[in-house]
C-alpha cells in the first residue's frame, strides 16, 4: 500500500536497546520468571519526597496550560543559579531552554547543526541515540574508541587523528554511559585545545555530572573561549531520579537559540509546568537525597566490582562515577551478546550486550548498578552460575 509506505529517512534512525531488552525482559517475567533488572539506567529511587509534593502544589495552583516553550522564568534561572555554581561557568537564565527529558537536546543540536557531509565524533562505546541522532539529521558518526585500559578515558592522540576538515562537532560525555568513566582535567583542557584550534563544536553531555564518587566533574565550557562552542546537555533523570517526569534542558550560546525555539516549538510546544515546579524545588530545595543516593550507589559499585572480580573470566575496572559497570568479559569465551542472552535465559538476569553501545564493546556487557544491594547479590551469584561452568568447560 504506497499511502502508508515509510519515509526512506526512517532506515538511518538507531535505537536505544536498553528499552527493548527491558520490554524482553518483562515478557519473560510475564510468564512466571524471576528476573533482575540491572538493563536500563534509572535510579530505583523514588523521587524525593520534597519535589513530589511541589508538583502537587503546582497542580493546585493552576500550572496545568502551556508554559513558555523556552521554559518557565523561575526554572531557568534556578536552574542558570544552579550550572554557575557547579560548573565554573557564568550562565544566564536566557541561555537556559527546558526540553522534556535531556533525550531532545541531542535531537534538536544535530537537527540545528548538521549537514549532509558533516562528520560528528562520538564515543565507541557511547550513548546509542548520539550516532542514531547523527545520521538521522544526515552526518556521518565517527567513533571515537574508549577503552578499558585506558580507564575508559579517550586516547586524546587518537581522538586527534579522527579530526578532518569535514568535521563538525564532537560529542563528550564525561561522566560516561555505560563504562562509568570520567575524564580528567588534563583531559578536558586538552579536547578544548583541539575543539578551539579545529573550531568544533562541542555537545557536552553532562547529565552524570553529580553523580561522581572520586575525582571531579569539569564542564568543558568552563574552559575559556569554550562557552560559545559548547551546548551543555542537562537535566533532573538522573540526580534527583525523575526519570518519568521527563525534564532535562541545555545550556545554549546565542546562535542556537532561535533554531532550538523553533524546534521546540514544531515538535512538543515546552515542557510539563507543574513537572518544572518542581524542578524548581528540586535544584533549590534541601540537596540531602541527592547525596545520600550517591552514597548508596558508592556502596553498590563497590559491590558490584568485587563479586564481578569474583567471577573468572570476567574482568571489571572500578569506574569513578555514573551508575554502570562495563566488565571485558573475554575468558568466558562468549561476545557480550550471547552472554547477555544466556544471562537473560539461563539465570533471569537482565543486562545490555556492549554492542548496543558501539562495536568497541563486543567483549562487553553493560550492567547498571541502579537497582537494590539484595538484588546486585542475588544477580551476581546466578551470573557465576551461568559463568562459571563455561569457563570451566573451556579448561
Ligand atoms: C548519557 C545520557 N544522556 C542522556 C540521557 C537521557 O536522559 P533523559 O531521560 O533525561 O532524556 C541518558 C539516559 O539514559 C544518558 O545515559
Amino acid at each position: 500500500m504506497r499511502g502508508m509506505r515509510i519515509a526512506s529517512r526512517m532506515d538511518t534512525i538507531g535505537t536505544e536497546t536498553a528499552f527493548e531488552a527491558a520490554a524482553r525482559a518483562r515478557a519473560l517475567e510475564a510468564t512466571g520468571r524471576s528476573v533482575i533488572h540491572l538493563e536500563i539506567g534509572e535510579p530505583d529511587f523514588d523521587t524525593p519526597s520534597n519535589i513530589r509534593e511541589a508538583a502537587k502544589r503546582a497542580l493546585d495552583a493552576g500550572f496545568t496550560h502551556y508554559p513558555p516553550y523556552f521554559g518557565l522564568p523561575a526554572l531557568r534561572e534556578a536552574i542558570a543559579a544552579d550550572a554557575s555554581a557547579r560548573k565554573d561557568i557564568s550562565v544566564k537564565a536566557d541561555h537556559v531552554v527546558v526540553t522534556p527529558g535531556a533525550k531532545p537536546v541531542m535531537y534538536y543540536a544535530m537537527l540545528a547543526l548538521i549537514e549532509p557531509g558533516d562528520e560528528v565524533i562520538v564515543p565507541d562505546p557511547g550513548y546509542p541515540i548520539y550516532e542514531s541522532m547523527v545520521r538521522f539529521a544526515g552526518g556521518t558518526p565517527i567513533p571515537l574508541p574508549i577503552r578499558q585500559e585506558r580507564e575508559f578515558r579517550a586516547d586524546l592522540d587518537e581522538l586527534e587523528s579522527l579530526v578532518t576538515k569535514r568535521t563538525r562537532m564532537l560529542v563528550l560525555n564525561s561522566p560516561a554511559n555505560p563504562t562509568g568513566g570520567l575524564f580528567t582535567r588534563e583531559d578536558i583542557v586538552r579536547i578544548a585545545e583541539l575543539a578551539l584550534r579545529h573550531d568544533l563544536i562541542v555537545l557536552a553531555d553532562e547529565i552524570y555530572g553529580r553523580i561522581i564518587y572520586e575525582g571531579e566533574h569539569v564542564s568543558i565550557a568552563s574552559i575559556p573561549g569554550m562557552l560559545e562552542r559548547t551546548i551543555i546537555l542537562d537535566g533532573f533523570s538522573k540526580t534527583y531520579a525523575m526519570t518519568g517526569w521527563r525534564l532535562g534542558y541545555a545550556i545554549l550560546p546565542d546562535v542556537l537559540l532561535y533554531p532550538f525555539g523553533r524546534l521546540i516549538i514544531n515538535s512538543v510546544s515546552g515542557t510539563s509546568a507543574f513537572s518544572q515546579m518542581a524542578a524548581v524545588e528540586a535544584l533549590t530545595g534541601p540537596q540531602a537525597e541527592v547525596e545520600a543516593m550517591v552514597a548508596e550507589f558508592k556502596v553498590r559499585r563497590d559491590l558490584i566490582v568485587d563479586g564481578l572480580n569474583a567471577i573468572p573470566g570476567v574482568r571489571c575496572i572500578q569506574p569513578h562515577a555514573a551508575f554502570y559497570v562495563f566488565p571485558d568479559i573475554s575468558g568466558t569465551g562468549l561476545d557480550g551478546a550471547e552472554l547477555a542472552d544466556r544471562l537473560l535465559h539461563e539465570a533471569g538476569v537482565s543486562v545490555l550486550a556492549g554492542t548496543a553501545f558501539g562495536q568497541i564493546g563486543r567483549d562487553h556487557i553493560r550492567v547498571s548498578y541502579a537497582n537494590s544491594q539484595a538484588n546486585i547479590i542475588e544477580a551476581l551469584a546466578r551470573i557465576r552460575s551461568v559463568v562459571q561452568p563455561i569457563v570451566a568447560a573451556r579448561g
